[in-house]
């Protein structure tokens, strides 16, 4: 372990200089140091006596040690030297555990024969500084003001260990204005080993935000410089330029909230900020400001400021979507039938709106005109006008009214007796009024003014019915005729189409006639001879005619009765019906 140890601290003679006659060793601060007798060139066999001994800083000299040859070497009583010294075979001087005490010069006297030599040595003790410590440093560098920085100190170095400061790794020079670097040196009483201290004072601009600091210690002992960690700083800064801007998305509409937002370029940005919304606002810790439900009335422009510099300031404005819609009919809107309407709308918004109208949720063309209303237009109206977002909705429900009228009256035929069918166009709904007692009574619903009524019957002769329908604007009447007898038949024939049974009408009149027109042409021809007879013929085929004619005629009646027509009377030209039409109005107007 010794002897490893001996060989670890073989010393290296880094440095062999010739200075004015002295050989100059280095040698490591704390290990051995050997001091050579002439450079090793030494010839131990013609050596009477070595002698190594030591001048002081005050020039005085002592003996080390002395060696005769073939003796043992004898050492001075020298405390300072005490066990540390060792001659070596090639009369080197060892000296162990080398402190900074032992910068001194060694001088090696040799006789040999009658001569003698002396040869100094001057021996340097060097000692690698420790690695950079960094105190003092800061965290926040005010901008343009000189501040340390930091402070870097670097232990028992000899000789005096050099500290440099490098901003990105070039080195920074004291101009007492930005830059100030102060050193100090501490010598160890002790040891005599010094310290050095730099302390940096900088004044940081804002592109020193992310430089990197360091401290660098150079040593003679070293090869290459000891670096601190790099060390970067934050620069506060005040704001110059203000600015706010809008957050929230656009189009801005009517009961939206608005955010604003401040912002400034300090470091670090500020924490308050004033709005002038109407008035001034300050909002601590917080760097937007938000309008709850704008309305139109707060389009406009707003500013922001600085709380602690009120100059510096920036606004912005937005611009409040509205929509509004007016004059739009609402609630239960009553008109009579044949009236005109116009459904009303103003619209007045920001910019320029899409209206649709629907009725009963079906989409119209446009809005709801009408030259003269009809039943079927009464429904629930609704209009939609919507822009950039923005919705409003109105709607109402219209209800033409008008005194009922019955559009059809039909009979048919049921399991048990007669089903009779009574239509009628009204509103509000009309009721119904039978003139007879039935059973089954049903109503269909009542759409776009219409309802049917039903009512089933057993007759009990021949009779006539009256359907009469009402509402508090008037009422109408329409009767049938229902018989018992022939009914029957009269319902099986009722499939023959109406077309076919004028046909067979017609061809049976064109037969009838003729009959009657061949018995006219043959009568000259027997005129002369037996007139008499001819004409009882002829009178006999006449009346057979009629007969036919008059059968033909009740047959016809009884088919009739069976049609699902209304009424029993015929229905007439259109005329007639449209006077039937006025004059049940005129009844209902009463
Ligand atoms: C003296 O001798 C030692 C070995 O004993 C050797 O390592 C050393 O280099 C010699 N010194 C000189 C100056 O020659
Ligand atoms: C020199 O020292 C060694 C051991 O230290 C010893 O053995 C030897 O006798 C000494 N020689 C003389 C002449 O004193
Ligand atoms: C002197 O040298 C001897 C033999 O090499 C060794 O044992 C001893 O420890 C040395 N003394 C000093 C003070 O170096
Ligand atoms: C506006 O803000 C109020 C209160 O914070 C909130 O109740 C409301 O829902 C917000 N309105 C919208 C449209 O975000
Ligand atoms: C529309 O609304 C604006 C803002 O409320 C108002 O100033 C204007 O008079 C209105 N125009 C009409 C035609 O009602
Ligand atoms: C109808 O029935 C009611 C009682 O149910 C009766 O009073 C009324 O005379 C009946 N009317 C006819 C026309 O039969
Ligand atoms: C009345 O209607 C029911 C079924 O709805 C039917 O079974 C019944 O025969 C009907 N009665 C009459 C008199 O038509
Ligand atoms: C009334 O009678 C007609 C003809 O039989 C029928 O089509 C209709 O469904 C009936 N309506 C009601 C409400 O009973
Ligand atoms: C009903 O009318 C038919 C002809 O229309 C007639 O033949 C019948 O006798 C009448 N019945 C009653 C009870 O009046
Ligand atoms: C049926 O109506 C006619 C004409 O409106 C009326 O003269 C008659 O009395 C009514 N009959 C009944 C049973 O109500
Ligand atoms: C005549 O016919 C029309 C339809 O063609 C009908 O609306 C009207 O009720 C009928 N009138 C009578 C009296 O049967």
């Amino acid at each position: 372990m010794r002897v490893t140890a001996f060989s670890a601290c073989v010393l290296i003679m880094s440095l062999l200089e010739q200075v004015s006659g002295h050989t100059t060793i280095v040698g490591k601060y704390g290990e051995t140091v050997e001091v050579p007798c002439n450079k090793g060139d030494i010839k131990l066999e013609d050596i009477i006596i070595v002698k190594w001994k030591y001048t002081k800083a005050d020039g005085t000299t002592g003996d080390l040690l002395t060696k005769s040859k073939a003796q043992n070497a004898s050492y001075s009583q020298i405390v300072e030297y005490q066990g540390r010294i060792n001659l070596t075979k090639n009369l080197s001087l060892q000296i162990s555990q080398a402190k900074i005490a032992d910068q001194k010069t060694f001088t090696c006297m040799v006789v040999a024969g009658t001569d003698i030599f002396e040869y100094p040595v001057q021996v340097t003790i060097q000692k690698a500084p420790s690695p950079p410590t960094i105190t003092n440093q800061a965290k926040v560098l005010e901008l343009g003001k000189l501040t340390t920085l930091a402070e870097c100190s670097t232990k028992d170095a000899n000789p005096v260990a050099n500290i440099v400061w490098l901003k990105d790794n070039v080195p920074l020079v004291a101009d007492g204005k930005v830059v100030t670097i102060t050193p100090s040196v501490q010598t160890d009483k002790d040891t005599s080993l010094s310290t050095t201290s730099s302390k940096l004072e900088y004044a940081a601009t804002k592109a020193d935000m992310n430089a990197k600091f360091t401290c660098a210690v150079q040593h003679k002992s070293l090869s290459s410089d000891l670096v601190s960690a790099p060390m970067t700083f934050i620069i506060h800064y005040p704001s110059e330029k203000v600015s706010l801007q809008v957050v929230s998305a656009v189009p801005i509409k009517e009961g939206d909230n608005v955010t604003l937002k401040c912002a400034a370029d300090g470091n670090p940005p500020p924490t308050s900020y004033n709005f002038h919304i109407k008035e001034k606002v300050t909002r601590e810790n917080s760097d937007t400001y938000t309008l709850i439900g704008v309305t139109r009335a707060d389009s406009g422009e707003y500013k922001c400021s600085l709380v602690d510099d009120e100059a510096k300031t920036a606004s912005t404005r937005f611009t409040v979507m509205y929509l509004d819609i007016t004059s739009v009919p609402k609630g239960k809107i009553a008109k009579r039938l044949s009236e005109s309407f116009e459904a009303t709308l103003v619209v007045n918004a920001s910019e320029i709106a899409q209206v649709s109208w629907t009725k009963n949720n079906v989409k119209l063309d446009g809005k709801p005109k009408f030259d003269k209303l009809k039943f079927s237009d009464s429904g629930v109206y609704e209009c939609v006008v919507s822009m950039a977002g923005l919705v409003k909705k109105a709607s109402f429900e219209l209800s033409v009214q008008g005194a009922p009228v019955i559009t059809k009256l039909t009979k048919g035929r049921s399991n048990v007796g007669k089903l009779l069918s009574c239509k009628a166009e009204g509103s509000p709904k009309p009721t119904v009024q039978w003139s007879i007692n039935g059973t089954n009574a049903s109503e269909s619903s009542f759409v776009d003014g219409r309802v049917t009524y039903n009512l089933t019957v057993i007759p009990t002769g021949n009779l006539t019915i009256n359907c009469t329908v009402s509402n508090e604007l008037g009422y109408d009447t329409k009767s049938i005729d229902i018989s018992t007898l022939l009914e029957e038949t009269t319902m099986d024939k009722r499939e023959l189409p109406e077309d076919s049974k004028d046909q067979t009408q017609v061809a049976v009149g064109v037969v009838i006639g003729l009959i009657v027109a061949a018995v006219a042409i043959e009568l000259p021809e027997d005129s002369k001879d037996q007139t008499q007879v001819a004409v009882g013929v002829v009178i006999g085929l006449i009346v057979a005619a009629v007969a036919i004619g008059l059968a033909y005629w009740i047959y016809m009646k009884r088919t009739r009765e069976g049609t699902w027509k209304t009424g029993e009377k015929e229905n007439g030209t259109l005329e007639e019906s449209k006077k039937l039409e006025e004059t049940q109005s005129q009844k209902a107007d009463v």
